[in-house]
C-alpha cells in the first residue's frame, strides 16, 4: 500500500518494489545492448541513460525498420516507457534534436523524454579540441569517435562545464561560457593553430534549443527514485562498456564516463542499494573500435570472417570493428568489476558454420599464465590467449526459441561460457531481430534469487 511506502530518495526499499536493472557491455562495446533492453522494454517503465554522449551506438531492430540510436535511450522506441537523460550524461543539443527529429519523421513520440539538469553540455569547443587533441597526440592517439567526449567530461571534472540547467539562466551561462573560453581559447589558438571562438556564438548556438528543451529538463534523480518508490521498474543503460570504463577499462584506451554498473549509481542520482540486478552483455566473440590492446584480435580470414557475418562496422563512426574470439578473463573479469547477476549472450548465430570455435581461457604474458585480468598495462599489451577448443554446429539456429531447440554442440558452446564466464547465461541471442532470442532466466528478478 502507497502509505508504506518510505519517502522519495531514501533509499529504503519499500514493500512490493519492482527491481531497479542494470544494462552494461561486458567487453568493448556493440555487444547489442540496445536489443537486450529493447527484449525488457515491454516490462519496464523508465530507461535511464547514465553515461557517455553521442559516441555510442545502438542498432535496433523493429519489423523491417533498423532505428540507430547515438545518444537518446533505446527505451525512446517503446510507446510506454519514460526515456530518461541522467545527469553523468555528456549532451550534445544539436545531435539530440536531429535525431528526435528523425524519429518525429518515422512515426516515434519521443515526447515523454526526460533529461537531467545536471547532465553536461558537450559545447562546440569541445568536438574542435577532441579532433586536434587525437592529431597531436599522433601514434599514442586513443582512436576516439571525435564527437567532443573527452573533452566534455574532462570540463566537468575541471568544473568548467555548462549544465542543461545552466541554459534557463542566460546570465550565468554567459558567464560559464566566458570562464570556459579563456582557457579554451588560448589553447586553440596557441597550441592548436586554430582561431578563437566567441562567447556569442557559443551562448546562440545553445540558446537556439532552450524552449524545446524546457519541458524536458527536470530533476530526473527525484523523479527515478519516486518512480522506483511506487514500485515501477527503472532500466539504467550503460553506454560502451566495460573495458572502455574510465576506471576499469583498459586505461588509457578508453572512454571518458564510468561505463561499469557503479556509474549507474552516480550518473542517475539513485544509490546502489536500489539496483536489483546486473545484467552483463556479452557477444559470443569479441569485437573493438579504436586503439589499445585486444589479446583475442584476429588478423588472419577468421577475424573478416566475424566481421562479414557479423556486420562488424560501427554504428556511430562506420569504422570497421576488430574481431576475435571469446575472452573468458574479460568476462569474468566484468563479472567481477560490474557485480553482474546475468550474462545475455548475443549473436551465437554468427558462429554458425565454424567447425571448432577457440575460446580464450587464460593469458600467456611472457611464459607466466594469467587466469585474472593483468593489471599492468605493458603485461596486458604482451598477453596473448591460451585457448581451449569447442565444438562448432553447421545448422540455421535463427529460429530456436527454447535453449533445447540449439544444437548440442550449441549448447555446449554456451555452457562452457557459463562456467568459464563465473555467471549464468540468462538469454541467447540467435538473430537481429527483435524475437530472435532464447531466453532461459527472467531479467527481470529481485535480488536474492
Ligand atoms: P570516445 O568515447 O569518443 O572518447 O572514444 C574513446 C574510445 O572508446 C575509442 O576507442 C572509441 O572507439 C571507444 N568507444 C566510444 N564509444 C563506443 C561505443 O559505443 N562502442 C564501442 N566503442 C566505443
Amino acid at each position: 500500500p502507497a502509505d508504506t511506502k518510505p519517502p522519495a530518495g531514501t533509499g529504503v526499499r519499500g514493500e512490493g518494489d519492482m527491481p531497479g536493472v542494470v544494462i552494461v557491455g561486458a567487453q568493448w562495446g556493440d555487444e547489442g545492448k540496445g536489443k537486450a533492453t529493447d527484449v525488457l522494454g515491454s516490462r519496464v517503465d523508465y530507461v535511464v541513460k547514465f553515461n557517455g554522449g553521442n559516441n555510442a551506438g545502438h542498432t535496433v531492430v523493429i519489423g523491417d525498420q533498423k532505428f540507430a540510436l547515438h545518444l537518446l535511450p533505446s527505451g525512446i522506441l517503446t510507446p510506454d516507457v519514460t526515456p530518461v537523460i541522467g545527469n553523468g550524461v555528456v549532451v550534445d543539443i544539436s545531435v539530440l534534436f536531429s535525431e528526435i527529429d528523425a524519429l518525429i519523421e518515422r512515426g516515434v513520440d519521443p515526447s515523454k523524454l526526460l533529461i537531467s539538469n545536471a547532465a553536461h553540455i558537450i559545447a562546440p569547443y569541445a568536438r574542435t579540441l577532441d579532433n586536434v587533441t587525437e592529431r597531436f597526440l599522433g601514434k599514442r592517439k586513443i582512436g576516439t569517435t571525435g564527437r567532443g567526449i573527452g573533452p566534455a567530461y574532462a570540463d566537468k571534472i575541471n568544473r568548467l562545464g555548462i549544465r542543461m540547467g545552466d541554459l534557463f539562466d542566460e546570465p550565468l551561462l554567459r558567464d560559464k561560457i566566458e570562464g570556459a573560453l579563456e582557457q579554451k581559447n588560448h589553447l586553440l589558438v596557441k597550441v592548436y593553430n586554430r582561431r578563437a571562438i566567441t562567447v556569442d556564438e557559443v551562448a546562440e548556438e545553445l540558446l537556439q534549443y532552450r524552449d524545446r528543451l524546457e519541458p524536458m529538463v527536470t530533476d530526473t534523480s527525484l523523479v527515478l527514485n519516486q518512480a522506483l518508490d511506487r514500485g515501477e521498474t527503472v532500466l539504467f543503460e550503460g553506454g560502451q562498456a566495460t573495458m572502455l570504463d574510465v576506471d576499469h577499462g583498459t586505461y588509457p584506451f578508453v572512454t571518458s564516463s564510468s561505463a561499469t554498473a557503479g556509474g549507474a549509481s552516480t550518473g542517475s542520482g539513485v544509490g546502489p542499494t536500489r539496483i536489483d540486478s546486473v545484467i552483463g552483455i556479452v557477444k559470443a566473440y569479441t569485437t573493438r573500435v579504436g586503439e589499445g590492446p585486444m589479446p583475442t584480435e584476429l588478423f588472419d580470414e577468421s577475424g573478416q570472417h566475424l566481421a562479414q557475418v557479423g556486420h562488424e562496422f560501427g554504428t556511430t563512426t562506420g569504422r570497421p570493428r576488430r574481431c576475435g574470439w571469446y575472452d573468458a578473463v574479460i568476462a569474468r573479469y566484468a563479472s567481477r568489476v560490474n557485480g553482474l547477476t546475468d550474462l545475455v549472450l548475443t549473436k551465437l548465430d554468427v558462429l554458425t558454420g565454424l567447425e571448432e570455435i577457440p575460446v580464450c581461457v587464460a593469458y600467456d604474458v611472457d611464459g607466466t599464465r594469467y587466469e585474472e585480468l593483468p593489471q599492468d598495462q605493458a603485461a596486458f599489451a604482451a598477453a596473448t590467449p591460451v585457448y581451449e577448443y569447442l565444438p562448432g554446429w553447421s545448422e540455421d539456429i535463427s529460429g530456436a526459441r527454447e535453449f533445447s531447440d540449439l544444437p548440442q554442440t550449441a549448447q555446449d558452446y554456451v555452457m562452457a561460457l557459463e562456467k568459464i564466464s563465473n555467471c549464468r547465461i540468462s538469454a541467447i541471442g540467435v538473430g537481429p531481430g527483435r524475437d530472435e532470442i532464447i531466453v532461459n532466466h527472467d531479467l527481470l528478478h529481485a535480488r536474492g534469487e
